[in-house]
């Protein structure tokens, strides 16, 4: 078999065999093909798509690229969720507490912030102590003792998924359907719980910007879920402005823990309950109503705010943060956004305001840089608001002055003004079974 043919092949547009996926998976990861062939093979899918046999076969194959971390040492059902990647988007820290103080296990390995988007990880790293690589022991002994963990991926868990995300990031093959799919499905699958939670973001701070990509998307990773054994489920979400009212790690945190003492904005507590209760009826197996009672109970009782308390002690965290958020650290620079003039919001770009952010220090321009935890942006008005000129419509924070005004610039370029009420977005869309 030679790289140069499956190439070929994907470039007239035909589909692949299940050894010819295997060829290019097994070759790439173990350094026999080069970058240069990998990228014209990704560039051909691109452009040619694929059937959704190829897909999952490229998924599975991509999930065996490492270690399949074996849940079945839990006790109980095991429940994982997963975002396809936004802004201000704290869901994980408020479903996960939730689903595991009602019984649910969540064993989930997140991620760091990629491009303009945050990562459960960065955030968590913002709590004095916390950490974030437990070995494969301290993780599941966590789970079985606590219900729940949230850690950092592990050093091999899909390393196929690894290289070629990184190659896609930087040759303009990241959005393409197939390949998202299989890049996200094969982490899911390799991590090993029973049930998933896909949160499809759509909009424009989503590599997805249409509801109509956002379900296809969803549909082919739910197929591909369930035709590896296991129960999913994706929610499609609204990523057209950042999801509540803070973008940025420990800003996050803290309105995460607002958020279970039952302060949540609407749109925040819509999609986290949403995911809670999907996540739920996996686990209980109760109908969707119930599982939102539940949810909603699990908040108002502060049993979720204890179980972030305990998650937080467990790794090494300091759980007096959670109990009083006063103690996070403050940037020390801030600055307002103000209002031109009177009128509405009528349009949030939540790429650019991610990006923002990310200028303010809160995320990465290159791999394994520092960020600074206490940046980011706190939003006092989002779209659909009325404004009066010279409002306050968000405040920037960082710790390094010089940040301040590339990010002004980045916030305000992505800000529309009408002088009529713009409609306001649904959080949620559709579900995919
Ligand atoms: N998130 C992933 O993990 N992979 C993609 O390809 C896109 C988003």
């Amino acid at each position: 078999m030679r790289m140069y043919d499956i190439i070929r092949k994907k470039r007239d547009g035909k589909e692949l065999s299940d050894e010819e996926i295997g060829f290019f998976i097994d070759g790439y990861t173990g350094g026999a093909i080069p970058d240069y062939q990998a990228s014209a093979l990704l560039m051909a899918i691109c452009l040619e798509g694929m059937t959704d046999r190829e897909t999952a076969a490229l998924t599975l194959r991509m999930a065996e690229s490492g270690d399949m971390i074996d849940l079945t040492g839990i006790e109980g059902c095991t429940v994982d969720k997963h975002s396809t990647g936004g802004v201000g988007d704290k869901t994980t820290l408020i479903t996960a507490p939730i689903v595991a103080a009602l019984g649910g296990k969540v064993a989930k390995m997140s991620g760091r912030g990629l491009g303009h988007t945050g990562g459960t990880v960065d955030k968590l790293e913002s709590i004095e102590g916390f950490r974030t690589s437990l070995s494969p022991e301290e993780f599941i002994d966590q789970v079985n003792r606590i219900g729940l963990s949230v850690t950092g991926q592990s050093g091999n868990l899909a390393p196929a998924d690894k290289k070629l995300y990184a190659l896609r990031d930087v040759t303009a093959t990241v959005d393409s359907i197939p390949l998202i799919a299989s890049s996200i499905m094969s982490k899911k699958l390799a991590a090993g719980s029973r049930g998933i939670v896909l949160d499809v973001k759509t909009g424009s701070g989503a590599f997805m910007k249409t509801q109509k990509d956002a379900e296809l998307l969803a549909e082919k990773m739910v197929t591909i879920g369930r035709a590896a054994g296991r129960n999913v489920t994706a929610v499609i979400t609204d990523m057209d402005a950042p999801l509540g009212r803070s973008i940025g790690n420990s800003l996050e945190v803290k309105e995460a823990v607002e958020a279970l003492r039952g302060k949540g904005g609407s749109d925040l507590m819509t999609v986290s309950c949403e995911l809670a209760a999907e996540m739920m009826m996996f686990v209980s197996g109760k109908p969707k109503q119930e599982c939102l009672i539940d949810v909603k109970r699990a908040i108002a009782d502060g049993s979720a705010l204890a179980k972030l308390r305990e998650m937080t002690a467990a790794q090494g965290g300091n759980a007096e943060w959670i109990d009083d958020t006063d103690l996070f650290p403050k940037a020390e620079f801030s600055l307002d956004i103000i209002s031109p003039a009177d009128g509405y919001i009528s349009h949030m770009d939540a790429e650019m305001i991610g990006t923002a952010s990310v200028l303010l220090g809160a995320g990465r321009n290159k791999k394994d840089e520092p960020i600074d935890h206490s940046a980011g942006i706190i939003l006092r008005a989002k779209t659909g608001d009325a404004v009066k000129k010279g409002d306050v419509t968000a405040t920037l924070y960082t710790n390094d002055k010089s940040r301040l005004e590339p990010a002004r610039k980045e916030y305000s370029r992505a800000i529309e003004y009408s002088d009529h009420p713009a409609e306001r977005h649904p959080a949620i869309y559709s579900i995919i079974k």
